[in-house]
């Protein structure tokens, strides 16, 4: 599909939901999973990635988990991008109603998104285990090289759903929602291949599905591509 033929569905359309991956915030620096130079290609101690953002990894090795958390998910030099700014955008004139993401990394938020789904939690929110608080966590985590707990002694954990962790249903009860009411639904930067978060995109009813990625994509309305490189050159 051409940049030409998205304007004019996205011109005629009146309830966009934007349904977003790890590839929407590789254009602000921070690497995808599953890409050639993705942190899936890079093991970290001899452990797979995969394996570090584990509900099990993180009970079991949280010193490592934390390690290898601060290096890759909290980098604070970070900001939102073309595609973080052109949702924002879309949103503020009422064409783009919600904008549901798989990442942790709150830029669409920064970006100035109001309605924000996060499928899997957020890096910028933390909480106790044993006492189920919400915490300043970054606070502790930033000053310590050891395992992040508060004056008691409490494990912090992030908000963020590891693997092996269900989804809060709240969020996804959310997410189909949003999609079912859509007339067009975009999909972009994601290798859609983490459940059930990539399943979702089956509630979607209306007349447009477009999929947005760098890497070939077997969908009819296709766009190969960076995300924000391709958003921006839709005009509102
Ligand atoms: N920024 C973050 O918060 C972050 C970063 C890495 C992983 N994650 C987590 O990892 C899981 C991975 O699943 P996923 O499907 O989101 O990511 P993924 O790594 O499996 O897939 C990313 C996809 O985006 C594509 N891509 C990369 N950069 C792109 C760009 N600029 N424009 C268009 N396409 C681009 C890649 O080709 C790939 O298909 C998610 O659940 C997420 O929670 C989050």
């Amino acid at each position: 599909m051409t940049i030409k033929e998205l304007q004019t569905i996205i011109d005629t359309s009146n309830y966009i939901v934007f349904f977003g991956g790890a590839g929407v915030s590789t254009e602000s620096g921070i690497k995808d999973f599953r890409s050639k130079d993705g942190l899936y290609s890079q093991k970290f101690k001899n452990y797979r990635p995969e394996d570090i953002l584990s509900r099990s990894f993180f009970f079991n090795h949280t010193k490592d988990f934390y390690e290898y958390f601060r290096r890759h998910f909290l980098d604070t030099g970070i900001k939102p991008n073309k595609a973080h700014m052109w949702l924002k955008d879309a949103e503020s004139i009422g064409k783009v109603k919600c904008v549901i993401t798989q990442n942790i990394d709150g830029l669409h938020q920064m970006a100035g998104s109001k309605n924000v789904v996060e499928l899997h939690g957020s890096a910028h929110r933390y909480y106790t285990v044993k006492k189920k608080q919400p915490i300043d966590g970054l606070t502790y985590i930033l000053n310590t090289e050891d395992i992040p707990v508060d004056s008691e002694g409490d494990l912090i954990k992030p908000d963020v759903v590891l693997y092996e962790e269900p989804l809060n249903s709240e969020v996804v009860r959310k997410a189909i929602e949003e999609i079912s009411k859509a007339d067009t639904l975009i999909v972009a930067g994601t290798s859609l291949t983490v459940y059930p978060a990539a399943s979702f995109i089956e509630y979607f009813k209306g007349k447009h599905l477009i999929v947005i990625n760098k890497e070939y994509m077997q969908f009819k309305h296709f766009i190969e591509g960076q995300v924000g490189e391709i958003l921006s050159q839709i005009k509102l």
